[in-house]
């Protein structure tokens, strides 16, 4: 049978496919696939339904886009494996050779599992005018990179973009789950250490490094790639994460942080240990779930979250005013360790230290319980309102009196005595409480505690839970 490429079609032609494969949002390659198919009589074949959690959420049955980078390292054998798991699960999968990959594993081995071409080179002229690096970094909807290798991963954290798979990982907006493997010296040299933190910070998933046998003889250690089951679960997590977390988009969602400084006089203050960590990072979590995001924030030492409409206050007195300004809202959620007294002769100038004079007395005064006041508003009180609970004792039955004295709908209590270094660490043991009893998380970072709140919020707001 006679072979035809793309190539040889004279350019007329080339132009009308190019147009109608551009219409139909498909591959050139794929457009003469369904041409060939109409021809034969066949029917389109109909997009593959990707498993159940996705198909029971997602509104058009189509298989969710996506895309395979293969790094350069031995375990890119696994990576073929890996196109087999993630078609069987229903995924549509396009794939990336580097230029090093391509030493381990062929295009044509790759192209085969894929069912149809794989992409190596930024300046290939058919792919350019075909897909194209642009084409490849939108139409995906998760990004994986497997194995990730320790100069992928370099590259990646500088914003390289020499090559097509730096360049589409660089144009990418979908998430991207990365799959390191390397030798473990690679792993744990600093500079790949910090290339890590800077891709965690960027929003970056990791799946492994695995510790055991290196492909180098009697090697051990951290930096052998996921198995691809363990890749695909983890693709798994990730789509139905981002299923779970729909129903937050365009919600508005009001978020209190941080710590209150009460003055005691223009350059002294009363404050608290909290860091603002955890609120700053549900207001992220809540603005990359694509709610409406207003985060009434105290005094911290934090980078405004990306999307987030950060008011900053200093007084706990302020910070009510600014609450009842942001409302009205779908959901609140009060993480501010707000403190409870202000000074109620706080002094107009600098309190002078004067010799033989007493020392001064400092008269404290009430301050406004915000979540109180929000929650039991008779007029445009939010439908869920969350508050925290910060205990050194007893931590779920203080909570629990606080849920029904705060007149809140759920509260997150956490142990904040010094020996857990909850309050201004990087990690919560949380228990939420609600009237339908007590659900103990387990220890997470303060990210991973965010994400999981979002999530029972997500269920909730679609009715799945109370
Ligand atoms: N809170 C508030 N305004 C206050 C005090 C607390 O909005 N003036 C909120 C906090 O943001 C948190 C919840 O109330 O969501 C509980 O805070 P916590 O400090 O644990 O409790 P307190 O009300 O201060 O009670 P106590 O100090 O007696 O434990």
């Amino acid at each position: 049978m006679a072979s035809l490429t793309v190539r040889q079609l004279d350019e007329a032609l080339k132009q009308q496919l190019r147009l109608r494969a551009a219409r139909n949002g498909r591959s050139m390659e794929d457009e003469i696939r369904s041409i060939l198919r109409e021809a034969a009589g066949e029917t389109e074949a109909p997009p593959q339904a990707g498993p159940a959690s996705r198909a029971e959420t997602s509104a058009t049955a189509v298989a969710p886009r996506l895309l395979l980078i293969v790094g350069g390292g031995i375990a890119a054998y696994k990576s073929l494996d890996l196109i087999r798991r993630l078609k069987e699960l229903g995924y549509a999968v396009r794939c990336i050779l580097t230029q090093a990959a391509t030493q381990f594993v062929t295009p044509l081995a790759a192209g085969a599992l894929v069912g149809g071409p794989v992409y190596t080179d930024l300046f290939n002229p058919d792919h350019e005018f075909d897909v194209g690096h642009i084409r490849l970094a939108r139409e995906a909807d998760l990004v994986v990179v497997a194995p990730a290798t320790a100069d992928l991963m370099a590259k990646m954290a500088q914003g390289h973009a020499n090559d097509l798979a730096t360049a589409v990982l660089l144009a990418t907006t979908a998430k991207i789950l990365l799959a390191p493997a390397m030798n473990p010296a690679m792993w744990a040299n600093k500079a790949t250490q910090r290339n890590l933190a800077q891709l965690k910070a960027d929003g970056v998933t990791l799946v492994g490094p695995n510790a055991g046998e290196m492909a180098e003889r009697g090697e051990r250690g951290l930096g052998r790639m996921a198995e691809p089951l363990e890749i695909a679960a983890a693709v798994e997590r990730l789509f139905k994460a981002e299923n779970a977390v729909l129903p937050i988009k365009g919600k508005r969602i009001l978020i209190t942080a941080g710590p209150t400084h009460e003055p005691i006089d223009p350059v002294r203050y009363i404050a608290n240990r909290s860091s603002g960590k955890q609120g700053y990072a549900i207001a992220a979590a809540a603005a990359e779930a694509g709610a409406d995001v207003v985060l009434v924030s105290g005094p911290v030492n934090l980078p405004r979250p990306q999307n987030v409409d950060v008011v900053a206050v200093e007084s706990a007195r302020d910070m009510l005013a600014a609450v009842e300004k942001a409302l009205p809202a779908d959901v609140a959620i009060f993480a501010a360790a707000v403190a409870d007294w202000r000074v109620a002769n706080a002094g107009a100038q600098k309190i002078k230290k004067r010799p033989g004079a007493a020392t001064p007395q400092l008269a404290l005064a009430e301050n406004p319980d915000i979540l109180s006041t929000i929650a039991h508003r008779s007029d445009g009180r939010p439908p869920l309102v969350i508050g925290f609970a910060a205990e050194t004792e007893n931590v779920v039955a203080n909570a629990k009196a606080k849920l029904a004295r705060k007149g809140c709908d759920w509260i997150l209590a956490n142990d904040v005595s010094p020996s857990t270094g909850i309050m201004g660490g990087d990690s919560n043991t949380i228990h939420l409480v609600t009237a339908a009893g007590v659900d103990d998380w387990p220890p997470q970072s303060k990210e991973e505690a965010a994400a999981m709140l979002i999530s029972r919020i997500a269920a909730t707001l679609t009715g799945d839970r109370h």
